[in-house]
């Protein structure tokens, strides 16, 4: 169903990009959680400032949504630069590339979204933009083709991924500084939906702050996302107000469960428990069971299922829980459950 995959899809839609602008903290007061990741950055851009040098280059890796985005463009308000926003696919040829490293001014920072799907030739004209702040450019060809170098201004790569394992080796070790986004707690998604709200001027009572935090898989994009929808409802069923009873009304018509579970991820659970005894089944296997591809389970829906622990990964593959058999309410066979492990 449209409206359930969209609630919790970690990914965001090219209309939401556009409407998650207003709600996007602008500096790193603002900024919510992610203390391991901004504490550091916050020294590190204070130094860079100090210095009027560019910062480090710095890698973001870990699931969508979660604000790599949001928080490379508070670097750059931070370091008081620019921000040019990009992505690995969107860069074709290694002259795109040396179009936009020419136009950077001194410092800027350029954000590269995606930076794991990055073509050779564009990653190889990018190891001597970020060591040497440098473009090698062949000219000519055949025979009289020769190679100039061309400086360009210095500058800070911000890349983003959400597969750092993908990421070649020397393009990972050109980073200085690499940052973890880590899911958030039902704590501060609470408050950022709490400054949400207060953007979007709705009241939310704190039972239903803290109802719709639990319920968005650790992931700010999906809080936001859930307190609109939420909102919608209580306009038009209630009173304007944001209360328990409409949350929890508003939640269950949108498809997600107590846990934040929507039925794409209870399908994944339900078919490894039906057709795979639980598990361990290989990512490929549960993937063409579903329909849907393994990318896609794996960056968007498996993160949230292994950290609210209805999920495993094994050497030999996935492993449900018995506290997935209990949520889905299906009866958990202990024995069988040891038997299919040590198989
Ligand atoms: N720490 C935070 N505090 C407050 N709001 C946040 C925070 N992190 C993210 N958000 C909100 O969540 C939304 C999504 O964040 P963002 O677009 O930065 O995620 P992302 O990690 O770049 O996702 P993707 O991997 O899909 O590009 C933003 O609109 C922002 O409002
Ligand atoms: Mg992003």
């Amino acid at each position: 169903m449209e409206l359930e995959e969209r609630i919790t899809a970690a990914s965001a839609g090219e209309q939401e990009e556009l409407a998650e602008f207003t709600l996007r903290p602008q500096s790193l007061a603002d900024y919510i959680g992610q203390k391991k990741a901004t504490e550091n950055l916050k020294i590190f851009i204070e130094a860079a400032r100090m210095r009027g040098e560019p910062l480090d280059h710095v890698l973001f890796y870990g699931p969508p949504g979660l604000g790599k985005t949001t928080l490379a463009g508070i670097i750059a308000n931070e370091l008081g630069v620019d921000l040019r926003i990009t992505s690995g696919p969107a860069i074709e040829r290694a002259g795109d590339l040396a179009a936009i490293l020419t136009n950077l001014n001194e410092n800027d920072v350029l954000f590269i979204d995606e930076i794991h799907r990055l073509n050779r030739q564009v990653e190889e004209v990018l190891y001597s933009a970020m060591e040497d702040f440098a473009l090698d450019i062949v000219i000519g060809k055949g025979p009289s083709a020769r190679s100039i170098r061309l400086d360009i201004a210095k500058f800070t790569l911000i890349g983003a991924t959400t597969r750092a394992g993908s990421l070649s080796a020397p393009l990972r070790d050109r980073f200085g500084v690499s940052c973890k986004f880590e899911m958030y707690t039902t704590e501060e998604l609470m408050k950022i939906i709490k400054r949400s709200a207060g953007l979007l001027n709705v009241e939310v009572e704190d039972v239903s702050l803290r109802e719709m935090a639990k319920r968005s898989r650790g992931t700010p994009r999906v809080a936001n996302r859930i307190l609109k929808r939420v909102r919608d409802f209580s306009q038009v069923k209630g009173d304007g107000t944001i209360d328990l009873p409409i949350t929890e009304q508003a939640l269950q018509a949108l498809g997600v469960d107590p846990m934040g579970l929507e039925s794409l991820d209870r399908e994944i659970l339900r078919t490894i428990i039906e057709r795979f005894k639980g598990g361990p089944v290989g990512i490929d296997t549960i993937a063409a069971s579903i329909g849907e591809e393994r990318v896609t389970i794996e960056d968007v829906y498996e993160p949230y299922l292994i950290q609210a622990g209805f999920l495993h990964r094994t050497q030999k593959g996935r492993v449900v829980s018995e506290q997935a058999y209990r949520h889905l309410g299906i009866a958990f066979d202990d024995q069988q459950m040891k038997i299919s492990i040590e198989e």
